[in-house]
């Protein structure tokens, strides 16, 4: 066996079968795994979605170019809507919608959404819009966003929906990359508590974006927000009039390789990436995973995906998987303490909610908050958990099983990214036995493997890198208008593999655990140390809340480790609690882990989608000026934990 590219050192020993009861009633047996993975995926495209005009073939493959179900024609929003309400499924709630201020709640039914999206359709095509036109979208999580993203794929209009809680700057860069003709908007959102200046923050951003003619205000907050005259349109001017009746807008025709929407990665330093999303090979896997992983049962499920839409979590988990399937989901604009941290906990008895979807980082805050909260509701309806985001550090996974899940329920741990447009690890809920902090196995149909420098597998127990093998339908078709750069990113550093950028291990079962981005990977005597084991370690202290860790150079050793650690509500930091910390890890994962110094910080950097930075913790570690902190969620964090840390004598 070669030497490993990143060495492991946690062991988790913990193991949780599916209970019996879930497996009989499961969606996906066993069995699942021995179907080939061609008659899968056409088995899985012919009776997911409803064609137009069905495919004739299944794949055709030009690395790193993958096009599938070709030569069929076929409508996303018609699969999302039309069908559901021609087969007497109308009445369904499709969203339940929970507003932030407490007490505004809007159930939608599948036959409203899809009168919603037909007006507004019918408005578009009224400003020009039709096949083919780019369409930007910038709003908050409501109702709306989901209808303009629907009545876009109605027209053929390929979208991209920009976080509603990025800048007019990283705005304006997206809507003039994929050169946007039109964007729908609305007045303000609302976050914590406080109102989110959406239409100012586009008016700044227009100043940048000649291209775009017109824009669409959507009215959540009414407040008074300035009209450009000529350009600006509000949403009920924009349907006043239009027929919501299906005929009138009937739904285009679309190749199945045709543009769906672009979501843009904020990459941390270059220039966002345009990740293309093409139509049916999209639908299929983002519907075909929303089935069996989260083992739906669209008649009586209430499936809670706590993502936001400016995310492809909400894409394909929000949006396209759940409605394709005729799924009922809550749709949650708000943050989750407000006004109270028990709001998630509300929601999930409110409205009887299933299956409950989310990141790790969501975890961790729940876990410092206390699980008081969660107790004060009867959480009972809850039959599957799951997470998606970040590696989850085996305490948080099981506080989640234990506190949220009764300690019975199954736990999927899905990894994917935006450019897989799809769940690719992950457990079955009905067959894998779930290892707290392991995403498991490659999805049917999907084939994995984790990889050294020189594209080697890894044996069982050693970390390298990890790799797809063969394309699956939700594969990205590219970076809008950069192959080379698609190229360079993704498929030259092993060659006729997809590398991902993270760091894995497979264990004797098969079974994969991710050891975090392999640009976080620290190097101390020789040893590759992955940041998630040691913060896994940490975490695992009972005082413990949350953790990251880096690596700052060290003339000794190459890197040394630095620890930012949250303690959970009630803990006092001290210089014991240093000392208790440090031996923790040593025990846990032996003293080569053991981090040089620890600073103790309410919070931890993180994007906005709750991912921790940990470049810019290795900027403070290293005592070096800032990098960019654009995308952070809150840019005070990091200014406050340097203090912090310059006052943190190291170990000696
Ligand atoms: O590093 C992996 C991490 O998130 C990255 C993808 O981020 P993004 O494109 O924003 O999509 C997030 C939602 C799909 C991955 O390269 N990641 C995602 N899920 C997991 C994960 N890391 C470990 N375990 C996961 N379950």
């Amino acid at each position: 066996m070669t030497d490993p590219a990143i060495e492991t050192l946690l062991a988790e020993e913990r193991r949780y079968p599916p209970p019996e009861e879930f497996s009989e009633q499961a969606n996906a047996k066993a069995d699942i795994y021995d179907i080939p993975f061609e008659e899968f995926w056409e088995r899985e495209g012919r009776e997911r979605v409803t064609w137009f005009e069905p495919f004739s073939s299944l794949l055709e493959w030009e690395l790193p170019y993958a096009k599938w179900y070709l030569g069929g024609k076929i409508n996303v929003a018609y699969n999302c809507l039309d069908r559901h309400v021609e087969a007497g499924l109308g009445e369904r709630v499709a969203y339940y919608f929970e507003g932030e201020p407490v007490g505004e709640r809007a159930p939608i039914t599948y036959s409203q959404l899809l009168e919603e999206v037909v007006k507004s359709a019918n408005g578009l095509k009224a400003l020009g819009v039709g096949k083919g036109t780019p369409v930007g979208i910038y709003m908050g999580m409501g109702p709306g966003l989901p209808v303009a993203m629907l009545a876009c794929a109605r027209l053929g209009a390929p979208h991209t929906v920009v976080f509603g809680g990025f800048s007019a700057e990283a705005l304006a860069d997206r809507l003039n990359d994929m050169r946007c003709e039109i964007l729908l908007t609305q007045d303000e959102g609302w976050r914590r508590g406080q109102t989110v200046p959406l239409k100012k923050n586009a008016d700044e951003a227009l100043e940048s974006c000649p291209g775009v003619r017109k824009v669409v205000v959507g009215q959540r907050t009414r407040a008074e927000v300035p009209m450009t005259k000529g350009r600006d349109i509000s949403w009920s001017e924009l349907v006043e009039g239009q027929s919501s009746d299906a005929a009138s807008c009937p739904c285009e025709p679309m190749d199945s390789e045709d543009l769906l929407y672009l979501l843009y990665t904020s990459g941390t330093t270059a220039k966002p990436k345009g990740i293309a999303h093409t139509t049916a090979g999209y639908l299929v896997g983002a519907a075909t995973t929303h089935h069996y992983v989260f083992d739906l049962k669209p008649d009586t499920d209430v499936f809670w995906c706590a993502a936001d839409i400016g995310w492809v979590t909400g894409h394909s988990y929000i949006v396209y998987g759940p409605l394709c399937n005729g799924a009922t989901s809550v749709l949650y604009e708000g943050t989750p303490d407000f006004p109270d941290k028990d709001r998630w906990w509300d929601i999930v008895e409110r409205y009887g909610v299933t299956i409950l979807y989310t990141a790790p980082t969501a975890i961790r805050a729940h876990m410092k908050w206390g699980p008081e909260h969660a107790e004060q509701h009867d959480l009972s309806s809850l039959r599957l958990l799951g997470t998606v985001g970040e590696p989850i550090n085996p305490e948080a996974w099981i506080w989640y099983r234990e506190h949220i899940g009764a300690d019975r329920l199954p736990v999927v741990d899905t990894w994917w990214q935006t450019e897989t447009g799809m769940i690719m690890l992950t457990p079955l809920p009905g067959v894998t036995t779930a290892k707290p902090g392991a995403a498991t196995k490659p999805f049917p149909g999907v084939e994995a493997a984790v990889v050294d420098d020189r594209g080697q597998e890894v044996g069982p127990g050693g970390g390298g890198y990890l790799v797809l093998k063969r394309p699956w339908p939700a594969m990205t078709r590219g970076i809008f208008g950069d192959d080379e750069r698609f190229r360079a990113t993704y498929w030259e550093r092993f060659p006729g593999m997809y590398f991902a950028g993270d760091g894995a291990r497979v264990d004797e079962d098969g079974d994969f655990w991710l050891l975090g981005r392999v640009d976080d990977v620290m190097n101390v005597s020789g040893h590759r140390i992955s940041t998630i084991e040691v913060e896994s370690a940490l975490v695992d202290h009972p005082s413990v809340a949350e953790a990251a860790v880096c690596g700052r150079a060290d003339s000794l050793t190459g890197q040394a480790i630095v620890a930012f650690v949250t303690l959970k509500g009630s803990e006092e930091a001290s210089v014991e609690m240093l000392d208790v910390l440090r031996n923790h890890v040593a025990v846990k994962i032996g003293p080569i882990a053991k981090p040089a110094n620890i600073v103790f910080t309410p919070e931890l950097p993180k994007t906005r989608s709750g991912k921790i930075m940990r470049r810019l913790l290795r900027d403070v570690a290293e005592e070096r000026p800032l990098g960019d902190t654009t995308t952070l969620a809150d840019p005070t964090v990091v200014a406050e934990i340097a203090d912090r840390a310059v006052a943190q004598p190291a170990e000696e």
